[in-house]
């Protein structure tokens, strides 16, 4: 079926990870703690990294961290990853997240977004060269 407002999210980006903001993930003011959001948007990139490097990644830096709009309890948050680049050993992946407001089908608000760089690694936990993409 389709949804209009999924159109507010750039093509190039796959969705990736979904939940609800429960009251344990608030901060003193009452609002979504920032550390959860970064969180779930780490392991979405994560997701994606683990998926295009065949195998174990680690987030080696979060860059250009951006805090739009607040994330309030029961809102249900998506993540949407675009892996930018794919270097030797590491993978530059962009991450958006919308928030669908509790009580609504069509309020869709994007809150936060960032670059994720994670780096795939062997066994050792040494960096290890990313395979030729195979699909
Ligand atoms: C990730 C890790 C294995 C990289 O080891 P390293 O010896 O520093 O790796 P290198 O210097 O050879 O760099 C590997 C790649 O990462 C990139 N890279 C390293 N540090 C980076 C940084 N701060 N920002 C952007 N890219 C970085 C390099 O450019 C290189 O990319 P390329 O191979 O695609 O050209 C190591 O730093 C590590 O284990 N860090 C902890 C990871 C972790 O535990 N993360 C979980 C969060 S707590």
């Amino acid at each position: 079926m389709e949804n209009k407002d999924q159109k507010l999210i750039p093509p190039p980006y796959e969705p990736t990870l979904r939940m609800i903001a429960m009251p344990k993930d608030t901060n003193a003011n009452g609002n979504i703690f920032g550390g959860w959001l970064v969180s779930l948007m780490d392991m979405a990139a994560g997701s994606a990294a683990w998926r295009r490097a065949n195998g174990p990644a680690v987030t080696v830096a979060i860059e250009k961290m951006e805090f739009h709009q607040p994330v309030f309890v029961g809102d249900e948050v998506s993540c949407y990853t675009h892996i930018e680049r794919v270097g030797k050993t590491s993978l530059t992946i962009k991450v958006e997240s919308w928030v669908r407001k509790r009580f609504s089908a069509t309020n869709w608000v994007k809150v936060t977004q960032g670059t994720f760089i994670f780096v795939a690694i062997d066994e050792n936990h040494k960096p290890r060269l990313i395979p030729a993409e195979t699909e």
